[in-house]
């Protein structure tokens, strides 16, 4: 099978990042040929300031390496750096019906919550659909929130084939990740960016330690039982401690005698024993962004290789070649 999956970079990686989504591109790795590519053309769509662009494809680059996703079994690209991509949107978007971009929700989100839409906003799922189509993917692994993206993905390449009584891509299906993977951020909520509750993955220890110190807890007396529903704290600890430690965790709540701030020590300690390797290799990738830039160069090189029949195929049905 072949997988596609694009991240944007909008933001710095968090753990809920990598538990929701990073873990499981690597396991994929393994069995399939992967395609994982960083979404800059979409990030522009809310990233609009060029130092920083430059900062997070950089940043997000080292962190995916760093993390495990692997240019000798993965093709790791730039959006960016196949002018096909943004090409075959635009054979999309004369097929796609201006009321199917309408019904997307995360679009009306956007604008119930009052964002004034542009262009590129409204045109979001056609570009994403030429990502996945591009390369013929079989299967997209994406969060919930994008399952309607992919439907307009499949209902766009049949229209493209309809409309030129051609049958050249392939319908992806969505591999939706679970809610397993739910990450409590640091006051409770679901761990996102935009509830500014997110526990950094890289980047000086300290102000992560901080972070860690500062999550929400009850005001249970030291010596007392803690209670464990509800409990960040607890949820953390259970992500993150190693099996032989398990038992202490259970322990600690079930029998009282340990404080939060024992138990978040802990648990920053567990964070650098679990992410420990992957942030000295970000730190050595963020030194030498000549080495990012080759990875990325050899992985785009790839990408554009696989594309290149497609394409030749979708000129010629409408009629450009
Ligand atoms: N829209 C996706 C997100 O915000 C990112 C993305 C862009 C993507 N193109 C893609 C994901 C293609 C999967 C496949 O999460």
């Amino acid at each position: 099978m072949r997988v596609l999956s694009g991240v944007q970079p909008s933001g710095t990686l968090h753990i809920g990042n990598y538990f929701g989504a990073i873990r499981q591109f690597i396991g994929l790795q393994d069995e399939h040929e992967c395609y994982y590519f960083l979404a800059d053309l979409h990030a522009l769509t809310t990233v609009q300031d060029a130092d920083r662009m430059r900062t997070l494809v950089r940043e997000l680059a080292a962190g995916y390496l760093a993390l495990g996703l692997d240019p000798a079994r993965s093709v790791i690209y730039r959006q960016s750096d196949i002018p096909e991509v943004p090409e075959l949107s635009w054979y999309l978007s004369t097929v796609t019906s201006m009321g199917l971009l309408q019904r997307c929700h995360s679009f009306k989100d956007k604008v119930a919550q009052g964002v004034v839409p542009h262009h590129g906003l409204f045109a979001y799922p056609v570009l994403m659909a030429a990502d996945i189509l591009i390369v013929r993917s079989d299967l997209v692994p994406v969060g919930k929130d994008q399952k309607q993206h992919l439907e307009v993905t499949r209902d766009v390449a049949a229209s493209f084939h309809a409309t030129y009584g051609v049958e050249i891509f392939t319908l992806p299906k969505p591999m939706i990740q679970g809610d397993v993977a739910v990450v409590p951020g640091l006051d409770g909520q679901k761990m996102s960016k935009s509830y500014g509750n997110t526990i950094d993955i890289f980047g000086p220890e300290k102000p992560i330690r901080k972070r860690i110190m500062s999550l929400v807890t009850d005001s249970t007396p030291v010596a007392d039982p803690k209670p464990t529903e509800g409990s960040a704290l607890y949820q953390l600890l259970k992500i993150f401690a190693p099996p032989e430690e398990r038992s202490w965790v259970e322990g600690a709540f079930a029998d009282g005698g340990v404080g939060y701030g024992d138990m978040k020590k802990r648990l920053f300690d567990y964070f650098l024993a679990t992410f420990g390797p992957a942030r000295a290799r970000y730190d050595e990738l963020m030194a030498d962004p000549a080495e990012i830039d080759r990875i990325l160069r050899t992985g785009a090189e790839k990408a554009r290789e696989t594309v290149a029949p497609l394409m030749d195929e979708v000129r010629k049905a409408v009629g450009i070649r």
